[in-house]
C-alpha cells in the first residue's frame, strides 16, 4: 500500500482552521470529558477499555498499545488524555507529520518516564524510516536506528522504559499493516445516536453556564451530524444568537432560527454538504464520478471530502462508494427535493 506524502497543507480546514480553530481549542479544553464516566456513548469501546485499563492496573503494567480511529470530532484525543488519567500516567502527545526524522522519534521515546502514554494523532502520517523506530520499541521497548549516513553511519541501540503508545486517525485503511498489527487495542468510533448527542448537549450547557430547554437539546442534537465537536460549536453559536437576538435562553425556536442563519437543514447538512450533493446530481447526474472530479468541480479538497463530509453523507445513505466512482442515492435526491432520473444519465451515456 502506498503512503500519502507528508500534507502540510490542513486535512480538516472546517473543523480545526482559522477563527473557529481559536474558538474550538478553548472550547475543547473546558468541554473536553476527563475521565471515562464523563464521556459519553461509544459503550462497547469504553466497556473494553475500562477491562483493559484495570486489568493492567492490578498488574502493574503498561497498558497495552491502543489504535483509536474514526471520524474527526468524535473523542479520539480526549480518549487518549482519559486514558492517561486512569492509569494515572503522564501523556506525551506529538503528530505523525510532525516526527520527521528516526532520530526525533527516538528522542521522544527514551524521553517516556515508565507507563507513560505517548499519543501520536494523525499517526498514518508516519513515514516509513520513522515507524520502523517505533516496531521494536512497541514490541520490546528496544530502540535500534541507524545514525548518519554511509561510512559515517553507526547503529545505536537502547532500552526505552515501557510504554503505552496511543495511535490517533481518521484514516484506517492508510495505517501500514506491521504498525497496525502492533496495537493490542484497536477501537473504531462511531457517530453518536441522538439519545447519546442529546446527553452531550446537556452536559455542555450545564458547563457553559447556558440555559437551554428540551427542544433546543435535542434540535442541536440532531444537527450536530452525530459528531460531539460540531455540537459543542452550534450549542457555542446559538448561545451567541440567543443573547443578542432573544433574552439569553435557548429556547427550540430561538435554536431553529439560529441553525437556519447558520444554514445547518434539519439533518445538519451545511453549505458544503449541499454544494456537494447538488453537483453530483446536477452536474453529473447522480454519479458515478471519481473523488477527484466532484471535488475540482466545487472547489473543495478531495481530502476535506473524504475526512469530512462523505463519512456522515455515507452513514445518512444518501452517497454510495462504489468502484467507478459516488453515486447519490434516491434518499439524496428527495432531502435535495429533485425527482430521481438516474436513467437521464445512462441514456446519454448510451447516446455518446
Ligand atoms: N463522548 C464524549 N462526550 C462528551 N464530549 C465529547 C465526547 N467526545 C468528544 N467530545 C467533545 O468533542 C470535542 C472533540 O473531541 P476530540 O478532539 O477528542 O475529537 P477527535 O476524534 O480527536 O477529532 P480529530 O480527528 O479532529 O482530532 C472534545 O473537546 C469534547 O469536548
Ligand atoms: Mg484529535
Amino acid at each position: 500500500m502506498q503512503k500519502q506524502p507528508p500534507n502540510r497543507s490542513n486535512p480538516n480546514p472546517r473543523l480545526v482552521s482559522g477563527k473557529t480553530r481559536q474558538e474550538d481549542a478553548g472550547l475543547d479544553t473546558s468541554l473536553r470529558p476527563r475521565l471515562l464516566n464523563e464521556f459519553v456513548g461509544q459503550e462497547r469501546v469504553k466497556d473494553n477499555l475500562i477491562i483493559a485499563i484495570r486489568a493492567a492496573l492490578m498488574r502493574e503494567e503498561p497498558l497495552d498499545h491502543v489504535l483509536l480511529y474514526g471520524p474527526p470530532g468524535l473523542g479520539k484525543t480526549t480518549l487518549g488524555h482519559i486514558i492517561a488519567q486512569e492509569m494515572n500516567v503522564n501523556i506525551r502527545v506529538t503528530s505523525g507529520p510532525a516526527i520527521e526524522r528516526a532520530g526525533d522519534m527516538a528522542a521522544i521515546l527514551t524521553s517516556l518516564g515508565k507507563g507513560d502514554v505517548l499519543f501520536i494523532d494523525e499517526i498514518h502520517r508516519l513515514s516509513r524510516v520513522v515507524e520502523e523506530v517505533l516496531y521494536p520499541a512497541m514490541e520490546d521497548f528496544f530502540l535500534s536506528w541507524m545514525m548518519g549516513k554511509g561510512l559515517a553511519a553507526r547503529a545505536m541501540n537502547l532500552r526505552v522504559n515501557p510504554f503505552t503508545l496511543i495511535g490517533a486517525t481518521t484514516r484506517y485503511a492508510m495505517i501500514s499493516p506491521p504498525l497496525r498489527d502492533r496495537f493490542g487495542s484497536i477501537f473504531r468510533l462511531d457517530f453518536y445516536d441522538n439519545k447519546a448527542m442529546g446527553q452531550i448537549v446537556e452536559r455542555s450547557a450545564d458547563i457553559l453556564d447556558v440555559s437551554v430547554d428540551k427542544r433546543g437539546i435535542s434540535e442541536i442534537a440532531s444537527r450536530s451530524r452525530g459528531t460531539p465537536r460540531v455540537a459543542n460549536r452550534l450549542l457555542k453559536r446559538t448561545r451567541d444568537y440567543a443573547q443578542v437576538m432573544a433574552d439569553g435562553r435557548i429556547t427550540g425556536k430561538v435554536c431553529l432560527q439560529a441553525l437556519d442563519k447558520l444554514e445547518i437543514d434539519s439533518l445538519g447538512l451545511d453549505e458544503v454538504d449541499h454544494r456537494l450533493l447538488r453537483g453530483l446530481v446536477e452536474k453529473f447526474s447522480g454519479g458515478p464520478v471519481g473523488l477527484h472530479t466532484l471535488a475540482a468541480s466545487i472547489s473543495e479538497e478531495a481530502d476535506t471530502i473524504m475526512d469530512i463530509y462523505e463519512p456522515y453523507l455515507l452513514q445518512l445513505g444518501f452517497l454510495e462508494r462504489t468502484p467507478r466512482g459516488r453515486t447519490a442515492t434516491p434518499r439524496a435526491y428527495a432531502h435535495l427535493g429533485v425527482e430521481y432520473a438516474p436513467d437521464g444519465f445512462n441514456a446519454q451515456q448510451r447516446l455518446i
